[in-house]
């Protein structure tokens, strides 16, 4: 059965990325090796992903943009779906989707194209926060670095307490500490 789960990493204090969408912090962390091996095992589980507008403009241009065909070299024809109010250019070769509005609206298709496979939401939190308003959030895996930030974009800006969220698992990646928490329906 296909899960919705968000994948992705952090900073201890919970940001995604500094205040210039910059993930420079997150590339200085020692251990980028172990966490290449451990992404392509989990990407080889999803079948379709989505991100925000900010995150597929981050992606384009510092991805695409400066290593073409390195958008195909990682995700190949696998669906992508963007969730923006604009057009953007897609890479040569993917598979990209533009969609808007509430998460009701498009999540199915979303789910129908990953084939039984998982979804992954990439970011950014507040899309991801969408997700667990309207209960198809399953599972949030963050892979937290040594770094603190004074400020940026937030990991899931919303109230989840304990009801909501379950440690299933802690692992330690090189530098980083792995955690995944099932994510409840609202009682
Ligand atoms: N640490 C990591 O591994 C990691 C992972 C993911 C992302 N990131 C970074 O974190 C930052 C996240 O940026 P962000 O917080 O701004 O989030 P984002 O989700 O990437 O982009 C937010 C934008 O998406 C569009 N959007 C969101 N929900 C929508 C909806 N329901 N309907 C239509 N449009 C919608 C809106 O843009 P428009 O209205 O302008 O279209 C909104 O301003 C980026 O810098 C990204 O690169 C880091």
């Amino acid at each position: 059965m296909t899960r919705i789960v968000y994948n992705t990493a952090t900073t201890l204090n919970g940001f995604l990325a500094d205040d210039a969408d910059s993930l420079g912090w997150l590339f200085a962390v020692p251990g980028a090796p172990e966490a290449a091996d451990d992404f392509a095992g989990f990407l080889a589980g999803v079948g379709a992903f989505v991100m925000g507008a900010t995150t597929y403009e981050w992606v384009w241009a510092n991805d695409e943009a400066e290593n073409p065909g390195s958008w195909a070299a990682t995700y190949g024809s696998l669906p992508c779906f963007v969730v923006t109010h604009r057009q953007f250019r897609t890479p040569e070769g993917a598979d990209v989707t533009f969609v808007h509005g509430p998460v009701a609206e498009w999540v199915e298709a979303v789910v129908a194209a990953a084939a039984g496979k998982d979804v992954w939401i990439v970011g950014g939190g507040d899309l991801v926060g969408q997700f667990a308003d309207v209960d198809r959030l399953d599972e949030v895996r963050v892979s937290v670095a040594p770094v603190v930030l004074p400020s940026g974009r937030p990991l899931l800006p919303r109230r989840l307490e304990a009801d909501r969220l379950r440690l299933e698992q802690v692992r330690q990646r090189g530098q980083f500490a792995e955690l995944v928490y099932r994510v409840n329906p609202r009682g």
